[in-house]
């Protein structure tokens, strides 16, 4: 006999938790399928940004933020501190706690919510079934049937076959984000998020760090002026960026890891105690259907949907990582919640031109819709204002004056059509210009609008003032 429920989610990362409790609120009759395991062989919630992403990433961030700040400027305000030292384990016992009661959140959420939870590695079979398996996925355990299915079975770290993992010594990021201690010589293959958060949180408390980057340009993504801000100020810090560098192998010997690298000048070897494999996410799309499910892939084996998230089979759905667009928790989210209220006949949709990116060094690197190149390329016509943060009395008091605030905007219409930020608290100034760009705001709006003093905000007033040549605290 199978249970029945309006709706069955796979996954509980926040594409899936989200989504699960959002059907709830709803009214929907709905059950989420999990299978993850911490360290001490737990089920625990909240899929990879939780266990291993997001959430553990910003807790070292913090850490090491503070480490560095201790070490390195709490003279200028005066502070003497003793020569400040790292506690490894202690930062990491943080680290785990902080998980540990996200992830029981989520499960009080569920609780609050009645959302039914099941732990076990879910298999989606003809007919709308979901098998749920005992850990191998030989046993079944129960047998699950709904109207509607969510697969939010999200990512898993891309690996590389001339860097196969080997423990201790060549790891993946959840490997970097367990370190028992301060590598001194720190190899990161890829210079995307990861390689970017990591690398700062090591450099900071004494690794020295190279970063190896496949293509010839830094952070291809962001806009030029902010790309080029962020490269000059991580060299600043330490991190030895190399761009154009293949990766021809890394072996373990003797304690260390070799590592071989292609440039333009030729073959380079370097020698790490410890290396970081972080060249991008694959969905988990391998073990989540049986042989006679037919459901559309596309070729990098991403669950094909539209707009909606609805896949080929009318009823089921797959959202977050495991599908087309950026690999971030809150683009999952906002699919989660969108195919919720769509299942429950509201008319949702995702804005997937709004969704921030955001890189959380330090200073962070924000951005939200188009960047100047890519209006150029596409023949709309822009201006852009720039405003320095060095210019800023907030980031001044903060010796924070790294960076700039930058609008792009329509030259006809002045409608913003991307923000791009590199500046302390870049995550945070961020969301006032997704939400003004969501409100379709023309640059004369926010310049139009009253920012307090003395704030970080204050720099996209002024950003937006100098889109029309008239900013107070530069010149323009
Ligand atoms: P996941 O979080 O991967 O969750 C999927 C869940 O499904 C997992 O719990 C898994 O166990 C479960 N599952 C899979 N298959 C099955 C099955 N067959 N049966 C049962 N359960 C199954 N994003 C941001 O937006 N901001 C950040 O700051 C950020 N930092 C990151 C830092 C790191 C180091 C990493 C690795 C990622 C980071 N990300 C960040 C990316 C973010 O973690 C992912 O985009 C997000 O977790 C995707 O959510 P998801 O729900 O789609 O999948
Ligand atoms: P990424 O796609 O951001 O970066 C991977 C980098 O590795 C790229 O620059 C790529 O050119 C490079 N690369 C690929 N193969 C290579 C090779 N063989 N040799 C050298 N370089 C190589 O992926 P990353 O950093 O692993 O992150 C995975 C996902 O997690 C991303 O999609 C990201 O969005 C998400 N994430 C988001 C964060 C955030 O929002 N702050 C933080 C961390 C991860």
């Amino acid at each position: 006999m199978s249970e029945k429920y309006d709706v069955v989610v796979i996954g509980a990362g926040p594409a899936g938790y989200v989504a699960a409790i959002r059907c709830a609120q709803l009214g929907l009759n709905v059950a989420c399928i999990d299978e993850w395991r911490n360290p001490q062989g737990e089920f625990s919630l909240g899929g990879t940004c939780l266990n291993v992403g997001c959430i553990p990433s910003k807790a070292l961030l913090e850490s090491s933020h503070l480490f560095a700040s201790a070490k390195n400027e709490f003279k200028d305000h005066g502070i003497s501190v003793k020569s400040p030292a790292i506690d490894v384990p202690a930062m990491m016992a943080r680290k785990d706690q902080v998980v540990k009661e996200l992830t029981q959140g989520i499960s009080g959420l569920f609780k609050a919510n009645k959302v039914v939870m099941l732990n076990g590695h879910a298999r989606l079979s003809q007919g709308k079934k979901v098998k749920v398996m005992e850990r191998g996925g030989k046993k079944v355990i129960q047998t699950l049937e709904a109207e509607n299915i969510i697969i939010a079975s999200g990512s898993s770290p891309v690996q590389l076959a001339q860097a196969p993992l080997k423990e201790d010594y060549i790891v993946d990021s959840a490997g970097a984000l367990a370190f028992d201690s301060v590598p001194k010589r720190l190899g990161v293959v890829g210079a995307g998020a990861i390689g970017l958060e990591l690398g700062s949180v090591w450099s900071r408390l004494g690794s020295e760090v190279v970063i190896i980057e496949a293509l010839d340009e830094f952070l291809p993504a962001a806009d030029k002026q902010v790309s080029r801000a962020a490269a000059r100020s991580f060299k600043k810090q330490g991190l030895d960026i190399r761009l154009s560098a293949r990766l021809l192998s890394a072996t373990v010997k003797n304690k260390e890891v070799q590592v071989t690298y292609e440039d333009n000048r030729g073959a380079q070897q370097v020698v790490f105690d410890k290396l970081v494999v972080a060249v991008g996410r694959k969905p988990n799309s391998d073990t989540m259907f049986t042989d006679e499910m037919e459901l559309e892939m596309d070729e990098r084996a991403f669950v094909h949907v539209n707009e909606y998230c609805e896949t080929s089979v009318p009823g089921i759905y797959a959202i977050g990582d495991l599908v087309r667009g950026p690999m971030l928790a809150h683009k999952g989210s906002e699919e989660g919640i969108m195919v919720a209220e769509r299942i429950a006949g509201q008319q949702s949709s995702v804005n997937y031109d709004l969704v921030p990116s955001v890189i959380y060094t330090h200073p962070e690197v924000a951005w939200a819709g188009k960047t100047e190149a890519a209006c150029e390329m596409a023949g709309i016509p822009v201006n852009t204002g720039v405003f320095p943060m060095a210019a800023s009395g907030r980031a001044k008091a903060m010796a924070a004056t790294e960076g700039l605030v930058k609008i792009v905007a329509h030259k006809e219409t002045d409608r913003v059509l991307g923000v791009h930020i590199f500046a302390a608290q870049a995550s945070e100034l961020i969301a006032q210009a997704v939400t003004a760009m969501e409100m379709q705001a023309s640059a004369e709006d926010i310049a139009l609008t009253m920012f307090a003093h003395p704030t970080l905000s204050e720099s996209l007033h002024e950003a937006a003032l100098a889109v029309h040549k008239r900013a107070i605290h530069i010149k323009n």
